[in-house]
């Protein structure tokens, strides 16, 4: 009887409840198929901390933000032995594959535990969407709605005041949240990694629609930009498993925005909000054909691959696609983007 594992590990995402229901349902829609849930991410499977999952243990969460097996930043590579420090849960469970839902950090880390004999099927997952091998990752789409409902309530307020608002979303490597929630929300500029910054062009777009009467404006800035030229060195912050805390890097802009217009430069950094809370239609519906195609390989066999989007379908992809390189806008994308500025 193949016996199926499912953990999620890294930051949490919309959709990851999807995913679970939909590889628990998928599995168990095989005969002598058993799914067992891995708490907490790489964490559980470290140290044993194991759920059964049957179909009513995955019932009513399809609209739950979050995940029911919890999530870690936990690292087998970082924290651990590599797959030593998995091997005893991964017999003990009898796993003949472990389902794993993950950002760029955890495949890289499933798709080296699988060159060391781990049998694992990845499933990507990040509201940055920036991850290779597939069109588009779920949580996405639930987060630039937030941001884009976001900036909409920003605009009016900016516009009762006269004021420029930097709006700070997240994106640690790529600006895919930035680009989709400016398009969306006709924001007057927008910052993200894979563009330099130059802060004083910005300024000239503020000045310029100011000039033409219109005296506010919206700046939307991803949270992984280099910190501009000139300010102040931020101390680096680390969560609980060492790895980098982002976030305010748009207080630093704010500060030279309004140094360099004269006009007074609020700040909104949406933080956490856009992660939580229930998935959108479109990645309920993304998160379970995942999770479903997920099961499917692990039950024929396959090993080494993630489910991915390409085009209307979903086709497993071999892991080393997925950590490649970490996929950013393309020029096309942000052209259109800044064809709306100011
Ligand atoms: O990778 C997804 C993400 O939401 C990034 O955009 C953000 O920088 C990071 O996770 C925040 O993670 P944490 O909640 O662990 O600080």
């Amino acid at each position: 009887m193949p016996v199926i594992g499912v953990l999620t590990a890294g930051g949490d995402c919309p959709g990851l409840n999807a995913v679970i229901r939909g590889v628990t349902a998928g599995a168990l829609g095989e005969a002598d198929t058993e799914v067992v849930g891995i708490r907490n991410g790489w964490e559980g499977l470290m140290e044993g901390d194991t759920v059964p999952l049957d179909r009513d243990a995955v019932r009513g969460i399809l609209f739950r933000g979050g995940t029911i097996l919890g999530t870690s930043r936990m690292d087998p590579y970082v924290h651990g032995d590599g797959y030593k420090s998995c091997e005893r849960t991964i017999k003990q469970n009898g796993l003949d594959c472990v389902i794993v839902i993950g950002g760029d950090g955890t495949l890289r880390s499933a798709l080296r535990l699988w060159e060391e004999g781990l049998p694992v099927v990845g499933v990507p997952k990040t509201i940055d969407n920036d991850i290779a091998g597939t069109d588009v990752t779920f949580g996405f789409d639930t987060a630039v709605q937030v941001a884009t409902n976001a900036i909409d309530r920003l605009a009016s307020t900016a516009e009762s005041h006269n004021r420029v608002i930097v709006v700070e979303v997240m994106g640690r490597s790529k600006g895919w949240i930035a680009t989709y929630a400016g398009i969306a929300g006709g924001a007057d500029a927008i910052l993200i990694p894979e563009v330099e910054c130059d802060l004083e062009s910005v300024a000239e777009i503020i000045r310029a629609r100011h000039r033409r009467g219109r005296r506010y404006s919206i700046v939307v800035v991803a949270e992984g930009i280099a910190p501009p030229a000139g300010s102040a060195l931020q101390p680096s912050r680390k969560d609980a498993f060492g790895f980098d805390r982002l976030g305010g890097v748009s207080y630093q802009v704010a500060a030279i925005l309004e140094e360099l217009t004269g006009f007074e430069t609020r700040v909104t950094v949406l933080g956490h909000v856009q992660r939580g809370g229930t998935p959108s239609a479109f990645d309920r519906v993304l998160a379970t054909r995942l999770g479903v195609a997920a099961a499917g390989y692990a039950i024929e066999g396959r090993r080494g691959v993630m489910a991915a989007v390409r085009g209307e379908d979903i086709v497993p992809v071999p892991l080393q696609e997925a950590c490649a390189e970490i996929r950013g806008v393309s020029e096309q994308l942000y052209a259109t983007a800044a064809a709306f500025f100011g």
